[in-house]
């Protein structure tokens, strides 16, 4: 892959952002091609051999989460996972009155037969999964029932831990919805080339699609951004830009479904409920490394943590699930960014006044907690969870070393929970260093 270096870093204390990235060549080759003498001088784009992205996919988990989707839609996103990776697929289907979980296995043991991948399922509300969230001291994600609860986020935190007892040293997540095997493919390949380049441990990479494809007057139109990514990214930015005191327009990829990050990472962070994990994300990491509230983790201060964002050159196409889906899912976005200790009153007016003129609240109305919040996952003990999972369908993937695991009774704090309310918040002015 060849790629350009990213031409903007926004600096929030030891958080980069890097602005989007643009791919100039998909396959730049293999590793001991000779330099064009000219290479060299070209410093701002990067060659990411093929050599090299492969070598970061043997260390991938790639999760695909997947809720009463099209089997054609799912096989076409299966074959276009790179073959290094591990796939993991997380599934809240329907169990009755059709048993669209059973077909979902079915249909896979008939894919195995023709493709050669390390791939496994499971399903959210399996009782062993929920068992293994109570030995090893999650039960945050646990509902009444004591079932694992339903949501993409919840499927997403319940994968991370199987990725890490998979011994995998980064996660990436692909929908299942996806039309176009090609744009899956792409979207691993640029995981990997982001990863490989990160210098910090903690890193993290999201897709901005270049283009949605939707019909317009009988026409075909390639939109830039979706309808709920235009309001996350722009609070996002004015939330950065009244601590830096600049305006940035440097994050576009807010609600990136696909995105993938270093394991080290995604211990590391909280995480919020539904279709909220995304923009949360970067709030997390605010809240929790960016200097203004006491951080937990002295090392993921140290080495700083990166997020990148790259272009992707296929149009991106999914199943459309209607206005009221994207309706909540940008509520819930924005719900994730006012609760956030950083977010000063006057953007929380902003955003209220957006959610009124949009009519995603009535005027007036306040801002209704409707996301959970679940803490960082070294509280999980992860020993226990992979003894409650001896007997699993996909025991013979747990294979991570677990030797040297000490598990440390995470002390950790939800970073929401480490400031009670604005007042106590030092001025953000004097603790950043923006360098
Ligand atoms: N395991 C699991 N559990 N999977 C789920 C659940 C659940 O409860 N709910 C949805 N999924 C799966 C879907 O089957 C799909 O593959 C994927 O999660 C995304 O869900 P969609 O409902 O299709 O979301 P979307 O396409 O509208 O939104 C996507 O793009 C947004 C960015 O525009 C998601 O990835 C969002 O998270 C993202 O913000």
């Amino acid at each position: 892959m060849r790629i350009e270096i990213p031409r903007e870093v926004e600096r929030f204390g030891p958080v980069q952002i890097h602005d989007v990235q643009k791919v100039w060549e998909l396959d730049a080759g293999l590793k001991l091609k000779e330099l064009e003498p000219k290479e060299k001088e070209r410093r701002v784009i990067t060659r990411i051999s093929y050599e090299s992205l492969q070598d970061i996919q043997e260390q991938m988990a790639i999760v695909v989460p997947i809720k009463d989707e099209k089997i054609k839609l799912l096989e076409g996103v299966l074959a276009g996972i790179p073959h290094e990776c591990l796939v993991i697929l997380v599934s809240n289907s329907k169990r009755e009155p059709v048993d669209r979980y059973k077909i979902e296995m079915d249909a896979l043991n008939h894919m195995s037969k023709f493709m050669k991948k390390d791939i496994f399922i499971a399903h959210q509300k399996a009782p062993l999964l929920a068992q293994a969230c109570k030995d090893a001291g999650y039960e945050y994600i646990l509902d009444d029932k004591g079932e694992v609860r339903s949501g993409k986020a919840e499927g997403m935190i319940l994968s991370t831990i199987l990725a890490y007892l998979c011994g995998k040293k980064y996660i990436g997540f692909i929908d299942s919805d996806n039309y176009f095997p090609g744009a899956v493919y792409e979207y691993v390949q640029e995981y990997s080339a982001a990863l490989y380049s990160a210098k910090s441990d903690y890193s993290m990479v999201r897709i901005a699609w270049h283009s949605k494809p939707k019909i317009v007057e009988s026409s075909l139109f390639f939109a830039k951004r979706g309808r709920a990514s235009e309001h996350t990214n722009k609070v996002l930015n004015m939330l950065m830009s009244s601590y830096t005191g600049y305006g940035t327009e440097i994050i576009k990829t807010g609600n990136a479904g696909e995105h993938a990050m270093s394991m080290d990472l995604a211990l590391n962070i909280d995480y919020s409920s539904g279709y909220s994990i995304e923009p949360y994300h970067y709030i997390n990491v605010l809240e929790r490394f960016g200097g203004v509230i006491d951080s937990p983790s002295a090392d993921v201060m140290k080495q700083g943590i990166q997020f990148f964002q790259i272009e992707s050159r296929n149009p991106h196409l999914h199943e459309v699930k209607g206005d009221e889906h994207v309706k909540s899912m940008s509520r819930e976005a924005m719900e994730v960014i006012y609760r956030s200790p950083l977010c000063p009153d006057h953007l929380k007016q902003e955003i209220l006044i957006d959610l009124y003129n949009r009519g995603l609240l009535k005027e007036g109305e306040e801002m209704p907690e409707t996301v959970r919040y679940y803490p960082a996952l070294t509280k999980v003990n992860m020993l226990k969870f992979k003894q409650a999972l001896a007997k699993a369908s996909f025991a013979e993937f747990l294979k991570a070393d677990l030797s040297k695991y000490k598990h440390k009774n995470g002390k950790k704090k939800l970073a929401r929970e480490t400031v009670k309310s604005k007042d106590h918040l030092p001025d953000p002015h004097e603790q950043l260093e923006i360098k």
